[in-house]
């Protein structure tokens, strides 16, 4: 007896394998079924090493990785787990499958329940299991990974992951593993600049065969493992909360319930898993892909930094009004005590010497400009030097006598405790009860270091509490402030993953925005990221890396790519860079709903002579180009993303899609360094 759940264009198929030793992978894909045996050759290896095991037990499988390790009351690691056929349930409504199986531990202390859920809306699958203590005794443990992902592939394998550092995000870098292991994390508290919670693998140098996408949607600390057993025909990949800095603990009766964890098989290569995380983020995750949360931003930040002042935020908000920016968000330095950064974070509200008649006077300007309002807010963090944390000097993480730690001269606020979560809960609702506030950047800029609680065993849950807070905030600003844009933000790309998309509307990529380094950074990001959550400004910020001079048009065009905003110091602009960008403001408009919505391929990579991203809609096909001095004089590009059968006018001629994308290529001269190509359907 096997399961199958259906995916929009596949399918993931479970059985039970003999003798209660759990749910097992038999198929995933849509080609014929592939089934499932024990590997051979045995020696070594008890049975359930040799199975592609759902989810797994330290004590269970014996000498493979398991996803869970339990201390026992006995001080004995590991648990017996088996799961009787009478435990399975399974459920199909015609659009969503479910997969309930239920194991219990030979000693009777732990109970574990595995949920793998599929829709015939899009194709990613995902998992995650609940833990329970059954016992009289504490439960540890040290690891409570998701479940696992069984890939019908074996080594080498590619593996590739998004990785980098502040400012260097989402660089598709790969890794390829004839065998062994390969494990990528973040021990921060937050999902990390360094790794991005997503992986795809395929067969070594196989671009265009089967690919397999797993993706941790956790935004604490976290561990994602590949592993490549040598001269085997599976590749194993589990992902969970970090079991370096966690330990959980269970009190009798008590339950844990991981973190979900999704896969996604693409018979297209890497390019088709690209188009079914989009689909999915766009489809499940965004509570709309509609303009309302996706304004055109004025964000001050770079043109004022910390110097924030009524006259001259109101002489910014008059240029961004004429550019036709349609949101203008005060970011940091508008609070008390926010000079630099060394003072103010916890203390929200209005700094008295800034701001003497309060933010009404600046909300007012900005809406009578004919624009909405935001402003940025980091409620996770603490400065030594504020109100709040000589009233509170208990709300910060300690981990027993060690010394506090600060990175840009702040602590992180213990998001465990519940008073701290209803404090910043009680301080937004106050904020946002203006109701013409209606855009939020939340932003953490530090990683939590000296994660606990004196004296407290859940201390030692702090990664898993964080998150947890943090994300009951975010949920209770899209339930009771409905009309507030949320742009989640981590000094840059610190904390993005899928967990974060669920409960944000945009996200803010990476401080970097120079526009050669912001590209390679949105190239990665749209790899696995959609482009209706990606925030990205024009600002007149230098490149580091990449230094090659662009135009004022290249900059615009790297921000058009998802969801634009301006950032620049428009004081600072001519008259003629203002009426040009006001035109590519209105060129933004007349394209944002295929960019937001549409089918993403890329052309090439940042780095070639000539790269472009294109965005394929119902009526429109949108094509970004980005070029470098030495690139021919004629350009040609085959779109991908035409519907069959439809005619587009390109250049003033009417053309076949077949045409366009068998015979003659769209083909332009890039006069500039960066060219929008813009093929309307008009048939
Ligand atoms: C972080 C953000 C920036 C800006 C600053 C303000 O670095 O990523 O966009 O908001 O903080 O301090």
């Amino acid at each position: 007896m096997s399961w199958e759940l259906s995916t929009a264009s596949g399918r993931y198929v479970v059985d039970l394998a003999a003798d209660d030793l759990g749910p097992v992978l038999q198929d995933w894909g849509r080609g014929e079924p592939q089934g499932w045996e024990p590997e051979p050759l045995a020696s070594f290896l008890t049975l359930p090493d040799r199975l592609p095991l759902e989810y797994s037990a330290l004590g269970t499988r014996h000498v493979r990785g398991a996803e869970l390790v339990v201390e026992q009351p006995d001080g004995a690691l590991g648990a017996r787990l088996s799961w009787p056929a009478e435990q399975v349930a399974f459920s199909d409504d015609g659009r969503v499958s479910t997969f309930t199986a239920g194991a219990v531990d030979t000693s009777g202390r732990v109970a574990v329940t595995l949920v793998v859920e599929a829709s015939r809306e899009h194709d990613v699958v995902t998992k995650h299991v609940t833990v329970t203590n059954t016992g009289d005794g504490l439960l540890f443990l040290p690891r409570a990974f998701s479940p696992a992902w069984n890939l019908p592939v074996a080594g080498p394998v590619d593996v590739q992951v998004l990785a980098g550092h502040w400012s260097r995000e989402f660089q598709p870098l790969v890794a390829t593993l004839p065998a062994g292991e390969l494990s990528i994390g973040s021990r921060q508290g937050i999902t990390s600049h360094d790794y991005s919670p997503v992986v795809a693998v395929t067969s070594s140098g196989t671009t265009d065969g089967s690919a397999w996408g797993v993706a941790l949607a956790w935004c604490g600390s976290w561990r994602l493992l590949v592993d490549v057993p040598p001269f085997r025909s599976r590749t194993r990949v589990a992902a969970g909360v970090d079991d370096e800095s966690c330990v959980v603990t269970l009190e009798p009766g008590a339950s844990y319930t991981t973190p979900v964890t999704l896969g996604v098989h693409a018979p297209d290569g890497v390019d088709g898993l690209r188009r079914r995380w989009h689909d999915y983020e766009r489809d499940v995750l965004a509570r709309t892909v509609g303009l309302e949360h996706r304004p055109i931003v004025y964000n001050s930040w770079y043109a004022t930094k910390f110097d924030v002042r009524l006259d001259q935020q109101l002489a910014l908000a008059d240029r961004a009004a004429a550019l036709g920016v349609e949101a203008f968000v005060v970011d940091d330095g508008w609070f008390s005590g926010r000079d630099d950064d060394r003072g103010g974070l916890g203390d929200w509200w209005p700094d008295e010497r800034k701001f003497p008649d309060g933010l009404d006077p600046l909300v007012s300007g900005v809406i009578a400009r004919g624009m909405r309002f935001g402003i940025w807010v980091e409620p996770e963090a603490v400065n030594p030097r504020s109100r709040l944390y000589e009233a509170h000097p208990d709300w910060v993480y300690r981990a027993g006598e060690r010394p506090l730690v600060t990175v840009r001269n702040q602590y992180v606020l213990d998001f465990g405790r519940r008073e701290v979560v209803d404090w910043a809960k009680g301080w937004l609702r106050e904020l946002l009860s203006d109701e013409r506030i209606t855009y939020l950047k939340w932003d953490m800029n530090r990683p939590v270091s000296d994660g606990g609680r004196p004296g407290d065993l859940h201390g030692r849950e702090w990664s898993i509490q964080h998150a947890e807070g943090y994300l009951e905030v975010m949920r209770m600003l899209r339930d009771e402030f409905p009309h507030v844009t949320v742009e989640a933000c981590s000094g840059g790309g610190g904390r993005i993953d899928l967990s974060v998309l669920a409960v944000s509307d945009v996200v803010w990529p990476s401080d970097e925005t120079g526009p050669r380094d912001r590209l390679a950074i949105q190239h990665g990001f749209l790899s696995a990221y959609a482009p209706h959550v990606m925030s990205s400004w024009v600002t007149d910020e230098p490149d580091r890396l990449d230094t090659e001079p662009v135009s004022l048009e290249f900059r615009f065009l790297v921000a058009m790519a998802g969801v634009l905003g301006i950032g620049a110091d428009l004081g600072a602009w001519s008259p003629a860079e203002l009426a040009r960008g006001a035109g590519l403001v209105g060129r933004y408009r007349e394209i944002r709903e295929t960019v937001h919505t549409g089918r993403v391929e890329t052309h090439g990579t940042p780095a070639d002579s000539v790269y472009a991203v294109e965005y394929g809609g119902k009526d429109q096909t949108v094509l970004l180009v980005f070029g470098r001095p030495g690139r021919p004089d004629t350009v040609t590009l085959r779109p991908r993303t035409l519907v069959p059968g439809a005619r587009y006018c390109v250049e003033g001629r009417e053309v076949a899609a077949e045409d366009l994308v068998e015979g003659m290529p769209v083909a332009f001269t890039l006069a500039d360094d960066a060219d929008l190509v813009v093929l309307e359907r008009v048939g």
